[in-house]
């Protein structure tokens, strides 16, 4: 590919003569055709044009290709939000009876609906320690096991994935890896690089960076031989045998390695319609085309932080990969060397006696003033969150540190404010708590 920068403003979209720079919104729910053979091909999938939007639209064509090529994929598939993308990834491959391995440092959400949502559907799932050595990973793995996935950094426990021990674990058991990219984005990590076959994104994130839309991509490497895996194991075999519903069409033999990414727009966006809105898609294009230029400034920013909390005496402990000592810090070194996102995680001390840090936790985010506090991460303006008393609430001391996560631990997204100003902010709110 060109260089990442150069992609970042210009993958996606050429215009042509006389036509706008640029791609443009193109709110419309169908297309226009001129014969009914002409819809018989496009409903045997012998053409795969534009016919209606629930399954394809040309605003989020642009925004596919973009964030693909960005990460290096062969087909991307972009969701109304990131739940979408994250469910879409495992039913695209997965069956009820199914199993996926799942590293148990995962964002509450995805957690919630591969163990409750799609566990009800009969979709099993197990949360595994991520740190544990393969071949204790390797007890995990059952025979209707069809899908390894992991965050590439987690989300809220900010802990960074040994991604080539997740792609062996997966390929020696040929099944997939799928990462969900989000905190990371292709800026500082290109998981396809390092051996994953699937990336899933929560484009809410840093790549729209302005918090103006919710959306998901599935991004796929191409990589993964699904017709070796059917042959070995018999798993896969939707994407092998005939589809019914399109005349008996084989997904690999039609489509090559595109075909991950053809079954989920054609199947599941088909039957389930998580479509993002043309608006959404064009915004979250406008967005992609700054990446390069916000992301070493939020890990700037962070790092700042990170040092300042470091040494400050109601700290308990700072969590951010990028900093030197840092639990995780050899594999970011490895993985993420440009950096580390600008989310970092934060552990407040008790400060007085009796008080627990859970409470110390409440009082510092009370206090800040330029962070706001807020069910989100990874945007332009700094923001907080305290686990325990929003997200993870019904969680008592004990279950939450049982989870990894401390009680009084909050989370951090640093902006693109200035650094000083920050730090400022985060001591002053230490300093009044
Ligand atoms: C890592 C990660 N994955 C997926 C999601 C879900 O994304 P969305 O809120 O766009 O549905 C989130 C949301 O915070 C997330 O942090």
């Amino acid at each position: 590919m060109t260089d990442f920068a150069t992609a970042c403003v210009r993958a996606g979209y050429e215009a042509g003569k006389g036509e706008p720079v640029n791609a443009p919104i193109v709110q419309s729910t169908t297309f226009r055709w001129e014969t009914t053979e002409q819809v018989h091909e496009l409903f045997d999938l012998d053409n795969t044009e534009f016919f209606y939007s629930r399954i394809d639209n040309p605003t989020s064509n642009v925004a596919e290709r973009h964030l693909s090529a960005l990460e290096g994929g062969v087909g991307a598939v972009m969701t109304s939000s990131g739940q979408a993308a994250n469910q879409f990834a495992l039913l695209n491959i997965l069956n009820t009876g199914d199993h996926v391995l799942c590293s148990k440092a995962l964002y509450g959400g995805t957690i919630n609906l591969f163990q409750n949502t799609l566990g009800r559907l009969g979709l099993e799932s197990t949360f595994v320690d991520q740190d544990s050595p393969l071949d204790e990973l390797q007890k995990h793995i059952r025979p209707n096991t069809k899908a390894v996935f992991a965050e590439s950094i987690s989300n809220p426990v900010i802990k960074v994935l040994d991604i080539e021990k997740f792609a062996q674990l997966a390929h020696t058991n040929h099944v997939p890896l799928i990462i969900d990219n989000t905190f990371a984005t292709p800026y500082f990590c290109r998981p396809f690089e390092f051996g994953a076959d699937i990336i899933t994104h929560s484009t809410t994130k840093y790549l729209d960076g302005q918090a103006v839309h919710v959306g998901g991509m599935v991004i796929d490497s191409g990589n993964f031989d699904w017709q070796v895996a059917y042959e070995k194991t018999g798993k896969f075999a939707g994407l092998i045998e005939p589809d019914t519903t399109y005349k008996g069409m084989q997904y690999v033999k039609t489509f090559g390695n595109q075909a991950y990414s053809v079954k989920m727009r054609q199947q599941l966006q088909r039957d389930y319609g998580a479509t993002p809105a043309p608006w959404s898609a064009f915004l979250l294009d406008l967005g992609i085309k700054t990446l390069h230029v916000r992301m070493p400034r939020h890990a700037e920013n962070a790092l700042a932080l990170a040092q300042t909390l470091q040494k400050h005496e109601k700290v308990q402990a700072v969590h951010y990969p990028a900093l030197a000592g840092d639990e995780y810090y050899n594999l970011a070194q490895k993985y993420m060397p440009k950096g580390a996102s600008g989310v970092l995680a934060v552990e407040i001390k008790a400060q007085k006696a009796g008080e627990s840090p859970r409470d110390a936790a409440g009082r510092f985010i009370n206090a800040l003033k330029l962070f706001n506090i807020e069910v989100h991460v990874a945007d332009i303006r700094s923001c907080a969150l305290h686990p325990a008393s929003s997200t993870h609430r019904q969680l008592t001391d004990d279950e939450l540190t049982a989870a990894g996560i401390a009680p009084g631990l909050v989370r951090l997204s640093v902006g693109l404010e200035s650094a000083r100003d920050i730090v400022a902010d985060v001591e002053q709110a230490l300093n009044a708590s």
